[in-house]
């Protein structure tokens, strides 16, 4: 037996486009990938695969799946032969059956704990003075310091290394943890004469450390080494003590530095966050998306500036709004905050403009754009920018700004943009597939209000309520309410719909999931709120004329009109009448 997590590990590990495009070459199409399928002989590509949801689907054939049933189908290979060469390729250690113990990172969380124990005690004992100056000096000390459990590494070399041996914590794992090093003439302490930032994951265990120096010696900073438990480009510094006031304001600040974010945090801005000095990550942002948007803090200077156009091409693949705040040249958080207090920084973050607009006005900047040439740098590279806005009312906002900008009509930029007339809600080719794919005895005006649920759902599953089950209850299509019925049951767990819930369906209905999933355009023209309510009432209704009509057929047999009875019978088991019907 293969380990579960460890399954998870290499489904998450292995680029299944990698993987993929060793059989078929894959082009990159929006979020997703296509090609010619691998699976049935085409002409034109309807192979799709996401790296993001970590699935494939074929809108041709409707072969779907993730990586490890990729490789079975391809190679023939049983279910852990394929996880174990994925395992070889993306270097995932599984474990022999026999030598699974108990985890071997509760050693270094123990380790980490006892280490943040010491760091605590060291700063308010007789070493610590110095470090008790420092923060004070900067305003850090007392409350501030005690919610983000500050502590102190004194000046020495075995300080930690020999509180961890008087502890029982095995020194094999201190090292492992990165607090201790070892050395040609033994181990010593990583930290010496810092101030220390416990860096802890989402559940608050610590994983790592941050230690400024209180004098001038170099580095200015000393992290924590990547270890089991602690991956920097994956750990918001402060997230836990930031979690709920983002979930309550649906947004998160974002800046850099340690003592930013607990300026950020004295001054009331609770749902701030730290990178820890390196940008941003598609992994960071994957951990903040769920609860709205983002406020990233720039410098004004143009490495400022040019950070935050860097950072748009992140947002924009993984679908999120992120507004910039441009501080004054040169200050950092901390420092605009010592100058211009809580207000001036609600001011500039009141101020904060959507990240395409400030990117918008930087290429404006650039071009010059009486002259023609500049006019078609402008238009070419904002025509890139926008095609890469999924949501279509969004691309047509900023559309919008490019036509004003450059005093052309709207309809010319949404030509080049190829905003679809119909606003982007017509049925798709990942739609038609669906409905193809269920054939001919379902029709689309029946359906029609049911996909829509289940796509909305998939993609806002927070919109999920009593009233959304009652309605998958009455759905027409027994298949679509199992699928239904699933996606219910992930919303009410909290589960994100990917290759791993994918999995726990039946081949046909991950496909119909995975074409709802990879729909090429995902943009909502009305608020998904609206398209919710309007599609509910449609099926609710007509589970109201269903009931209605039975009890009429109900009264007619009754009454001895079994004819008429029958007809009306068999005219509604044919479906609505109008547009659907065939
Ligand atoms: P900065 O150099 O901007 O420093 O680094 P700062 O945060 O303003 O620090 P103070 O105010 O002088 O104390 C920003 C962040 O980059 C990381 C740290 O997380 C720091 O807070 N960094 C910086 C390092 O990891 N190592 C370094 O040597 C420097
Ligand atoms: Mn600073």
């Amino acid at each position: 037996m293969i380990p579960k997590e460890k399954i998870e590990e290499v489904r998450d590990r292995a680029s299944i486009v990698q993987v993929i495009s060793d059989y078929v070459p894959l082009i990159k199409r929006g979020q997703n990938h296509t090609g010619l399928c691998p699976f049935h002989s085409e002409k034109s590509p309807s192979f799709t695969v996401s790296e993001e949801k970590k699935i494939y689907y074929c809108f041709g054939c409707n072969a779907t799946g993730n990586v490890i049933t990729f490789i079975m189908k391809k190679e023939g290979l049983t279910f852990p032969e394929a996880v174990r060469s994925l395992a070889k390729r993306y270097g995932v250690v599984i474990p022999d059956v026999a030598k699974t113990g108990p985890d071997p990172r509760e050693l270094l969380y123990q380790a980490l704990k006892a280490s943040a124990e010491f760091f605590y005690k060291e700063l308010s004992g007789a070493d610590g003075a110095s470090a008790q100056v420092y923060l004070k000096n900067r305003g850090f000390d007392g409350e501030i310091a005690g919610r983000f459990n500050l502590g102190f590494a004194p000046n020495r070399w075995d300080g930690l290394t020999g509180f961890l041996k008087k502890k029982g914590i095995s020194t094999e794992a201190a090292i492992d943890a990165g607090v201790v090093i070892k050395g040609d003439k033994g181990n010593y302490d990583r930290f010496r004469n810092r101030v220390i930032f416990p860096i802890t994951d989402v559940k608050g265990r610590i994983i790592g450390f941050g230690g400024r120096a209180i004098d001038n010696s170099m580095p200015k900073y000393l992290n924590s080494p990547e270890s089991a438990v602690f991956k920097k480009g994956e750990t918001l510094y402060g997230f836990f003590q930031a979690k709920q006031s983002i979930i309550k304001e649906g947004s998160a600040i974002v800046v850099e530095g340690y003592f930013d974010l607990l300026a950020l945090h004295k001054n009331g801005f609770t749902n701030s966050i730290a990178t820890m000095g390196t940008a941003l990550t598609p992994q960071h942002l994957r951990a903040l998306k769920p609860y709205g948007s983002v406020y990233a803090l720039f410098d004004s200077d143009q490495a400022g500036r040019n950070a935050a156009i860097r950072g748009l091409q992140l947002f924009l693949s993984e679908e999120m709004a992120c507004r910039a705040v441009l501080l004054p040249q040169g200050k950092d958080p901390d420092e605009f905050l010592a100058l211009s207090g809580p207000d001036g920084m609600k001011k500039a973050i009141e101020a904060a403009e959507p990240l395409m607009e400030f990117f918008l006005k930087e290429l404006e900047k650039k071009v010059k754009l009486t002259a023609p040439e500049g006019k078609k740098k402008y238009f070419d590279t904002a025509v890139e920018y926008l095609l890469k806005v999924k949501n279509v009312a969004e691309r047509g906002h900023y559309a919008s700004i490019v036509a004003a900008t450059l005093g052309m009509a709207p309809s010319a930029i949404y030509d080049a943009i190829k905003m679809p007339l119909n606003g982007g809600f017509g049925p798709s080719k990942a739609f038609k597939g669906v409905l193809e794919a269920k054939g001919s005895n379902l029709k689309r005006g029946l359906i029609q209000p049911e996909l829509t649920v289940l796509r909305v759902l998939l993609k806002h599953p927070e919109l999920f309520s009593d009233k959304i089950e009652t309605a998958i209850e009455v759905f027409r299509d027994p298949a679509l309410k199992g699928i239904g019925l699933f996606i219910a049951d992930s919303c009410k767990k909290g589960l994100k719909m990917d290759a791993s819930t994918l999995g726990e369906l039946k081949d046909e209905e991950a496909g119909t999931v995975a074409a709802l999933l990879l729909r090429e355009d995902d943009g909502f023209v009305e608020s998904p709120e609206k398209m919710l309510e309007d599609s509910l009432k449609r099926i609710l209704n007509r589970g109201r004329i269903k009931e209605t009509t039975q009890e009429i057929i109900n009264k007619l047999e009754e009454s001895g009109w079994n004819e008429v009875a029958s007809l009306i019978k068999k005219r509604f088991e044919a479906g609505p009448s109008g547009k659907g019907k065939p």
